[in-house]
């Protein structure tokens, strides 16, 4: 059995990930911490957990972490993380860290877009946890950088246009939108019910944190360095999921039923990435781990539309989708 900490149980993926490891056939919650300095039941924060684990969320204690937890799930802010994952790792803990602390393998390109990496040395022992393109790192990996949302509902999509060659990496465009539950459990007044309820709003126009994180996938895959994604978020008022469209234009003729066979063929042995034939929907993949993805034609451009959870495979069942590789565990326990 795999002794689970969840570091950021306060949060909305903290509590996200503490409800699908109580269901973890192989794992067992043992350590639940957060910011407080005071210890708070579990209840109390979460009453949709009342009953079904006796843990309260405590104070970080590092002693006590390794103690009794073989991996931590660092459900925290960017800049939080990088404090606190060296020390778990110096533990001999292994770590799926949420934030954006080391997703990015281009230092400058992390200081421009968040703030001072205090963490370095660890970036290049962190393996970018998306199973679906490194899932042979992932099994050794000690730290697993757990993907955005925006990025795993986009890279997903892109994939295999961009590994067949099929798109243009410099044009690419990405158009998303987001449930509320994507900013997390911090007041804004943005995210007042006045202000979301029968509303839509773009946001971070040019300038949001995941272009970078889609760009360097981008160039992962295609093996140029030439990637430009113009990628523009918006969100809606749902509380859950992410549906981006994206629109690329081609540099090889291909047509409609072939590319949707390319899909096919490219993830015919993954258990959570779906094609579908009809038009994606959140609703259809709202609380699981599934993408699904519809590749079309239109205009002489690749269309390609994308579902996932953001809480979902954008956040918690992801990093447990990680958590299960990294254990040599089946990849799908928990999680289906
Ligand atoms: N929400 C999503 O859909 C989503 C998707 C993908 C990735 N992520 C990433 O996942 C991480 C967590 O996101 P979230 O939405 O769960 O955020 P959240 O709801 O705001 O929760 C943040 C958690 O971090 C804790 N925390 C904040 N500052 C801390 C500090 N200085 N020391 C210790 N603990 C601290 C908070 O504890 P207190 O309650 O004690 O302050 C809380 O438990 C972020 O990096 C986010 O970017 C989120």
């Amino acid at each position: 059995m795999i002794r689970v900490a969840i570091i950021g149980a306060t949060g909305y993926t903290g509590s996200e990930s503490i409800n699908l490891l109580l269901r973890h056939s192989e794992a067992k919650l043992t350590y639940l911490s957060a910011s407080r300095k005071e210890t708070l039941s579990l209840a109390s924060v979460h009453p949709q957990l009342t009953g079904r684990c006796e843990l309260d969320i405590e104070p970080l204690d590092f002693d006590k972490l390794a103690e009794c937890a073989d991996v931590a799930l660092c459900c925290l802010p960017h800049k939080v993380s990088m404090e606190f994952v060296p020390k778990m790792l110096a533990l001999g803990l292994k770590v799926v860290d949420f934030s954006a602390d080391y997703r990015l393998k281009d230092i400058a390109v992390y200081e421009e877009f968040y703030v001072k990496h205090t963490d370095i040395d660890n970036i290049a022992k962190a393996v970018y946890g998306l199973p679906e393109l490194n899932r042979e790192k992932i099994k050794n990996a000690q730290l697993v950088a757990n993907p955005g949302c925006f990025p795993t509902s986009s890279t997903l999509a892109l994939a295999p246009a961009v590994k067949a060659g099929l798109i243009n990496t410099e044009t690419i465009i990405v158009n998303s939108v987001s449930g509320t539950t994507g900013a997390g459990k911090k007041l804004a007044d943005g995210m007042h019910h006045p202000n979301m309820n029968e509303n839509l709003r773009s946001y971070a126009i040019g300038s949001h944190r995941h272009t970078p994180e889609m760009q360097q996938l981008v160039n992962d895959i295609s093996g140029k360095q030439d990637a430009k994604v113009l990628f523009q978020p918006h969100i809606g008022p749902y509380d859950r999921g992410i549906l981006s469209s994206i629109y690329c234009d081609m540099s090889k003729d291909i047509s409609g039923d072939a590319l949707v066979e390319l899909y096919h063929e490219f993830y015919k042995d993954e258990p959570f990435v779906k094609i579908v034939a009809e038009p994606p929907s959140v609703k259809n993949v709202a609380y699981t781990n599934y993408c699904h993805i519809m590749p079309a034609i239109v205009k002489g451009r690749i269309v390609l539309f994308s579902a996932i959870d953001n809480m979902g495979k954008g956040a918690s069942s992801q990093a447990i989708q990680n958590m299960n590789i990294m254990f040599g565990l089946e990849e799908t326990l928990g999680l289906l």
